[in-house]
């Protein structure tokens, strides 16, 4: 595991990662027991790779914990998924005060039970001056409940006289987003043999490069993170650029851009 670890290039790493973490459910059924026991050893796999993330120096880690769609489950898995998390939230944030991580949360909270909300608000509160790992949960979540906030804020703010219509740019609607705090992940990572997005991040996954691994994630440690981020640091991100154009900016960042004329005479045309 060390060897994959050496093989990183820290001067390289996503600055964001953001993971799916997909699988409890059918590790436990696998193993004949119920699916809230996959979601009890999944923590374990949280607190490794939140750990890994931090030995590495990554700057934020978004973990997928909870989707808006995920409150039509059974009625006993939600709730069991609520202990789950209070619980776990009230063992780790000495942890996260020690190891200087901030933790964050992205969803609708007024979904949440009221025990599960206070005790949210006491962690962000408790780490809230922490300098290194940004920790962002994903709690009831969706992307799209997450698009329809923001044009709903948006959509006031110009009725309110405060935003020009026309002066909207890319920019602006990034402020609206709950993510407006963080860069765009740069890698995503699906665990469980499930190739979908599952309305996570649609707007901020534009340019992430994804990764998909058949490992459940009560399975998934740093091991695999470090092969995803191996992985990652094996790709050429073009960004809509050509090849060619990515070498040269790796040469001459401020290279000379060469005119289609140089290629093409205009009389040629
Ligand atoms: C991911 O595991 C955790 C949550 C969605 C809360 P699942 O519970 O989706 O596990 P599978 O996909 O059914 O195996
Ligand atoms: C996505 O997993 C949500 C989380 C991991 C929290 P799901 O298991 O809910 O996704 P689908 O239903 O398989 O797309
Ligand atoms: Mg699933």
């Amino acid at each position: 595991m060390d060897e994959l670890k050496e093989k990183i290039d820290l001067k390289k790493l996503p600055s964001h990662i953001a993971i799916i973490m997909d699988g409890n459910g059918r590790w436990a059924q696998e193993k004949g027991q119920d699916r809230l026991f996959g979601h009890f050893h999944g923590v374990e796999s949280v607190r490794d790779i939140v750990e890994g993330c931090a030995e590495l120096g990554i700057g934020y880690l978004t973990l997928y914990a909870f989707s808006t769609e995920n409150w039509d489950r059974p009625a006993y898995e939600v709730t069991g998924l609520m202990e789950l998390l209070v619980e776990t939230i009230r063992n780790e944030v000495g942890t996260l005060n020690k190891n200087n991580i901030r933790l964050h949360v992205i969803g609708d909270m007024t979904m949440l039970p009221e025990y599960a909300r206070n005790e949210l608000n006491e962690a962000l509160e408790l780490t809230a001056a922490n300098t290194g790992l940004n920790l962002v949960m994903a709690l009831s979540y969706s992307s799209r409940w997450e698009l329809t906030e923001a044009v709903k804020s948006l959509a006031q703010d110009v009725r309110a006289g405060k935003l020009d219509p026309a002066a909207i740019t890319q920019d602006t609607l990034q402020q609206y987003l709950s993510t407006k705090d963080f860069p765009d992940p740069e890698l995503m990572i699906r665990t469980s043999g499930e190739y979908r997005i599952s309305n996570f991040l649609l707007y901020q996954l534009a340019y992430a490069e994804l990764y998909f691994t058949g490992v459940r994630w009560p399975d998934f440690r740093k091991k695999n993170l470090y092969e995803a981020i191996l992985d990652f640091q094996g790709r050429e991100r073009r960004f809509g650029k050509t090849s060619a154009q990515i070498q040269q900016d790796l040469i001459s960042p401020e290279g000379t851009p060469k005119t289609p004329e140089a290629f093409c005479p205009k009389d040629n045309r």
